[in-house]
């Protein structure tokens, strides 16, 4: 016997619930990519790397802004008071002159979600 429409909608919307949200969890991977192109001619990642333009980030998630050593931060981002996780990093990363203003890293923000959300996946792999 054929399956019955009905049939083949609940397995069609069975399916597409079952995957995971593509959004829920950005992938390191792609991550790397818009790193590669959007930050990494300021920042470095790895443990002991170089300031450039911008500090050395090894480390970031947990500690508060403004606090890697070495680096001569703005105040407003030693003022800001935030620690930095995934969600701070999203907002700052978004839209940083909205987010901190006064801060001095010169970038527009990131503005597809992806994006964001790919860096972040990347960003906490690459700075442990
Ligand atoms: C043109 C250079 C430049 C680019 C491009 C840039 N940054 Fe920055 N970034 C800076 C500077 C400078 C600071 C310090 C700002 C301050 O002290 O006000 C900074 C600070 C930061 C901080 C805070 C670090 C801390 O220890 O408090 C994070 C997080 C950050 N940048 C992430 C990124 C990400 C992610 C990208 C790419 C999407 C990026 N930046 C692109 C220059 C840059």
């Amino acid at each position: 016997m054929p399956p019955t429409p009905r049939a083949v909608t609940l397995a069609i919307c069975a399916l597409v619930f079952a995957a995971p949200p593509a959004w829920a969890d950005g992938d390191a991977a792609k991550g790397e990519r818009v790193y590669n192109t959007q930050c990494k001619t300021c920042h470095t990642l790895d443990k002991g790397g170089r300031h450039l333009v911008g500090p050395n980030m090894h480390g970031l998630f947990g500690r508060k802004a403004g606090t890697m050593e070495g680096f001569k931060f703005s105040e407003a981002m030693i003022a800001s008071g935030i620690v930095w996780d995934d969600k701070t990093i999203a907002e700052y990363i978004k839209d940083p002159k909205g987010r901190i203003p006064g801060n001095t890293m010169a970038f527009i923000g990131l503005k597809r979600q992806d994006q964001i959300d790919d860096v972040i996946a990347y960003l906490k792999k690459a700075t442990q």
